[in-house]
C-alpha cells in the first residue's frame, strides 16, 4: 500500500462524494440550460449546489460563479478586476501560486498595470506595515491579491486584517483560497473581500472543477464569451457531475471541520515531533505558530541522498512533494523557498496531509526517512 502524504496537490475523493455524483452519470443526463425536464431537474439540482456552496462561506447565491478550478478562479479574478474595475495596479507577493503570479506579469505586460510585491518575513509572510504604507494616501485604483494560505509552505495570512485595511482604503481584495476553503471557516460577511477561489480537488471534491466568489458590489462583464451560462459570466454548459461532487465535498468537509482539523494537526504534529526526535539541524519551514495544518514544509541538511530524496521516497511507495505538485519536474527550485533565504544545499519535503492518513503511515515514513537521510546517532 502506497502513502500519500501531497493532500495540498490534490486529495482523493470520500465515497460520499462519489456516490453523490453517479446518479448524474447514470441517471439525471439533461442540459441544464435545456427547459424540458430532464433539463429542470439538473438546473434545479446545480442551483442547490451553489446554494450549498454560498451557505459554507456565508456569500448569496447570485456571488457564486462555478469554473473549472483555482486556476480560473484566479484568473478571473485579477483579469475582470483590471478590465471591468478600473484597476491600475496590483499589490502581491512573491510567494503566490503561479497562477496568480504568472497572471500579475501578463496584466503588467499586456495592460501596463503597476505590480507592487510586498517584502516577505523569515516565514513567507507578506509585511503588512508595507501594505499599509502602500494603501495610505494613494488613490490609484488598487487591487490587493494575497494568498490566504500557502501551498508550499502552509503559511496563513491574517485574511481579516488585509481585508480590513483594504476596506480602510478603498482598494480591492482578491484572495486564493484554494488551500483553506473547506479546511477554514471564512464568512463573507465578517471578512470584506471582492473575490475569493477554490478548487474542489483540494477538499476531497473532483479535479477540474471549482468556483470563484465575487462580492456583489463588483460589476464584471463575462470572463468567457458564449451562452448565457453562469449569469452571462462564463458560456459553456457546466461541469455538472463535478458541480454536485463539489458541493457534496464541500458541505461534508464543513461538516466534519473541527474532527478532521484536530485529527490532522495532530497527525502534523506527530511527524514534526518523529523528525525532531530522528534528525538534526532540520528547517521546518513557513509559520509553526498558527499554520496551515494540512501542510509541514521541512528542509533536511546537505547529505549525500539528499537530492534524491523525492525520487527515493517515491520508490519506497511514499507520496510526497518538493514544493508545489504545479511546478514539479520544472528545472528551477521552487520560488516560494527561494524567498525564505535558506542556507544552501537543503533539501525541502512538503508532506501534506488529510483525515484519511495515520499515525502509523507517519511512524513508516520515518522508517523509510532514516534509511535515505543520515538520521541522530543517539535516536
Ligand atoms: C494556492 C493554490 N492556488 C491555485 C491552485 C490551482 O488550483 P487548480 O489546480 O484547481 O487549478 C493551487 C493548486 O495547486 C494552489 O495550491
Amino acid at each position: 500500500m502506497r502513502i500519500y502524504f501531497d493532500n495540498a496537490a490534490t486529495t482523493p475523493m470520500t465515497k460520499e462524494v462519489v456516490d453523490a455524483m453517479l446518479p448524474f452519470m447514470y441517471e439525471f443526463h439533461g442540459n441544464p440550460s435545456s427547459i424540458h425536464g430532464d433539463g429542470r431537474k439538473v438546473r434545479t439540482a446545480l442551483e442547490k449546489a451553489r446554494k450549498t456552496i454560498a451557505n459554507c462561506l456565508g456569500a448569496s447565491i447570485g456571488e457564486i460563479f462555478f469554473t473549472s478550478g483555482g486556476t480560473e478562479s484566479n484568473n478571473m479574478a485579477l483579469k475582470c478586476a483590471v478590465r471591468d474595475l478600473g484597476v491600475k495596479r496590483i499589490i502581491s507577493s512573491p510567494v503566490e501560486h503561479h497562477c496568480v503570479s504568472h497572471t500579475i506579469e501578463s496584466l503588467a505586460r499586456d495592460n501596463g498595470i503597476e505590480v507592487v510585491n510586498l517584502h516577505v518575513d523569515e516565514m513567507g509572510c507578506p509585511k503588512y506595515a508595507e501594505l499599509e504604507a502602500l494603501l495610505t494616501d494613494n488613490d490609484t485604483p488598487t487591487l490587493v491579491s494575497l494568498m490566504h494560505a500557502n501551498n508550499e509552505i502552509g503559511t496563513l495570512l491574517n485574511l481579516q486584517k488585509v481585508a480590513d485595511l483594504c476596506e480602510a482604503h478603498g482598494a480591492y481584495l482578491h484572495s486564493d483560497t484554494v488551500q483553506s476553503v473547506g479546511h477554514f471557516d471564512i464568512d463573507v460577511n465578517d471578512t470584506r473581500i471582492s473575490f475569493l477561489s477554490a478548487g474542489a480537488h483540494k477538499f476531497h471534491g473532483p479535479k477540474g472543477v471549482g468556483f470563484i466568489y465575487i462580492n456583489n458590489d463588483n460589476i464584471i462583464k463575462p470572463f468567457i464569451d458564449g451562452g448565457a451560462q453562469e449569469r452571462n459570466m462564463r458560456g459553456g454548459t457546466e461541469n455538472v457531475i463535478g458541480i454536485i461532487g463539489m458541493a457534496r465535498a464541500l458541505e461534508s468537509a464543513y461538516e466534519n471541520l473541527e474532527g478532521w482539523k484536530n485529527h490532522i494537526s495532530a497527525l502534523r504534529q506527530y511527524m514534526k515531533d518523529r523528525l525532531m526526535e530522528n534528525f538534526d539541524n532540520l528547517i521546518f519551514n513557513g509559520c509553526q505558530a498558527h499554520p496551515l495544518y494540512t501542510v509541514l514544509s521541512v528542509s533536511f541538511p546537505p547529505s549525500p541522498k539528499g537530492d534524491m530524496l523525492l525520487m527515493l521516497l517515491d520508490m519506497a511507495g511514499i507520496s510526497c512533494s518538493g514544493g508545489s505538485a504545479c511546478s514539479s519536474g520544472a528545472a528551477q527550485g521552487s520560488h516560494v523557498i527561494a524567498a525564505l533565504n535558506q542556507p544552501a544545499g537543503y533539501n525541502t519535503v512538503r508532506f501534506s496531509f488529510s483525515h484519511l492518513n495515520t499515525k502509523e503511515e507517519v511512524d513508516a515514513v520515518i522508517e523509510k526517512l532514516k534509511a535515505i537521510i543520515p538520521a541522530r546517532v543517539t535516536a
